[in-house]
């Protein structure tokens, strides 16, 4: 990443994304939510909004203001908006999560801390929405792995625009016809433009970057990778705007979630193969965890993909819908999540300490910051927990399903030790850690950088 600056606050998103995860299995380890409630019951959409906004939105935003200019080789447009940014998404969804709660009084009267949610998670996500957007315009044209954020970034516009609908009309204050409409038959295109939009079409742009740059394998931009972000992208549209409108017109958005499954399904075929070459080519010879974890995975979300379309075919795909969300959630972007992040986190404390020094004095290696032998049983055992969690969601077993939270919560905590001690340059040797003209790191906040 030779001449791209640090994004000063991506450290202090990773810190709040990573303590929103350990609330959210804490919860599910204490038995909040699904399964022991329903899926459509407020304590589930407290859970889901925990991980979607909390933990991986937050994981994202951060990460993409880390990397989007190295995608495109420019600055980001700027080093200041994402504070305020963080404030107003933090302060919208414990505003949301609010909402949700008061449903269950026996008043319901949530229409405060709706309104308060949709405005501040309107302006944090449009304030992201906004820094990216003028940071990917400015670079055009633009490389294929930043049109799959731009692709992902229109989707998380739609996410938000139908969360906001969905939350004034649950709170009383939207009561034009088509917001109801909207919200009775939408909640399927709010939730594939979330996960499969907005957080895989992103994590699947900057890991064709990522993994390419961390295994030293070559850049993709043939026909299979085009293909991919064509079809894609044609099956979030077919899902989106086609749903919405199919809603409007007749009610039923079934007719364009079916249509849009066909591209959806060949377009991970097609990335799958992407990755399957990119292990192959890689120069790297030995595997680093971030990429055997990235592996883990990406088998994750072929799984996920199977357990779907054999849900579709045993007609109960309704009846396991909390089962493919998890899947999703966990087996696939959580794994993917925390993989990246061991790694990013590494490299940007590197850059950041050892960076200015480079040729001038002895520094460590990126590898130096990291044990990956003691931090690889702990991302084993959060994705077994994974696994037990979603077959025990299967199979109906919810104390299983507790047990399994459990074991993700130690492995979590677990991963967040690591990342700790990299910060802090724990496991560098003392006689190299501070070399002549370096600082040590702080924690939340990267030194800005001059390139
Ligand atoms: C950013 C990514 C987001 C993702 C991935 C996401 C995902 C989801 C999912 C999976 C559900 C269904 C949960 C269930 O039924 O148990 C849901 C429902 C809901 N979401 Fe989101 N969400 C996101 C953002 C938002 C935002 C920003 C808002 C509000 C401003 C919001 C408001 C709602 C509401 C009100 C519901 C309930 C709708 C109903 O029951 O009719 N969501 N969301």
């Amino acid at each position: 990443m030779p001449g791209v600056a640090l994004s000063r606050w991506t450290m202090s998103y990773f810190a709040a994304a990573l303590a929103w995860l350990v609330a959210a299995e804490a919860l599910m380890a204490a038995g909040f939510g699904y399964p022991a409630a329903p899926f459509e019951a407020p304590e589930t959409l407290v859970l889901v909004h925990i991980i979607t906004i909390g933990w991986l939105s937050l994981l994202m935003c951060g990460a993409l203001f880390q990397f989007v200019p190295v995608l495109v080789a420019r600055p980001l447009y700027s080093d200041r908006l994402p504070l305020p940014t963080l404030a107003c998404l933090l302060g919208g969804l414990i505003a949301l999560l609010a909402g949700f709660l008061r449903m269950t009084t026996e008043t319901g009267a949530s229409g405060a801390p709706f309104a308060i949610a949709s405005i501040l998670l309107g302006a944090g996500f449009a304030l992201a929405l906004w820094n990216l957007g003028r940071t990917l315009w400015a670079a055009r044209p633009l490389p294929l792995p930043a049109r799959f954020v731009v692709v992902g970034l229109f989707s998380l516009a739609a996410t938000v625009l139908l969360g906001i609908v969905f939350s004034l009309t649950l709170g009383g204050l939207a009561t034009a016809a088509h917001a109801i409409e909207v919200t009775t038959h939408g909640l399927p295109i709010h939730v594939v433009a979330g996960l499969a939009g907005w957080l895989t079409f992103s994590a699947v742009g900057v890991s064709y970057r990522l993994l390419a740059m961390f295994m030293l394998a070559p850049e993709l931009d043939g026909p299979g990778t085009r293909g991919a972000f064509y079809l894609g992208t044609a099956a979030l549209a077919i899902a989106i705007p086609g749903g919405v409108a199919a809603i409007c017109a007749s009610g039923n958005v079934a007719v364009s979630l079916v249509a849009a499954s066909l591209p959806g399904l060949a377009a991970a075929g097609l990335y799958g193969r992407d990755v399957v070459h990119l292990y192959r080519a890689r120069k790297r010879r030995v595997i680093e965890l971030n990429s055997r974890m990235a592996g883990v995975a990406l088998a994750g979300l072929g799984a996920t993909v199977a357990t779907g379309i054999a849900l579709l075919a045993a007609g109960a795909f309704v009846r396991h819908l909390g089962v493919v969300v998890f899947l999703v959630a966990f087996a696939w972007l959580s794994t993917l999540g925390l993989a990246k992040l061991y790694k990013i986190v590494a490299f940007v404390t590197w850059l950041e300490c050892y960076g200015p020094v480079l040729g001038k004095t002895t520094t460590p290696r990126v590898q130096d910051l990291v044990v990956e032998g003691r931090a690889g049983k702990w991302f084993v055992l959060f994705s077994t927990a994974v696994w037990c969690g979603a077959g025990a969601l299967a199979i109906d077993r919810p104390f299983i399903f507790r047990l399994s939270a459990a074991a993700m919560l130690i492995a979590t905590l677990g991963i967040a030790v690591h990342l700790l001690r990299t910060r802090r340059l724990a496991n560098v040797a003392p006689t190299l850690r501070i070399p002549k003209g370096v600082q040590p790191p702080h924690l939340l906040v990267c030194r800005a950088q001059h390139p």
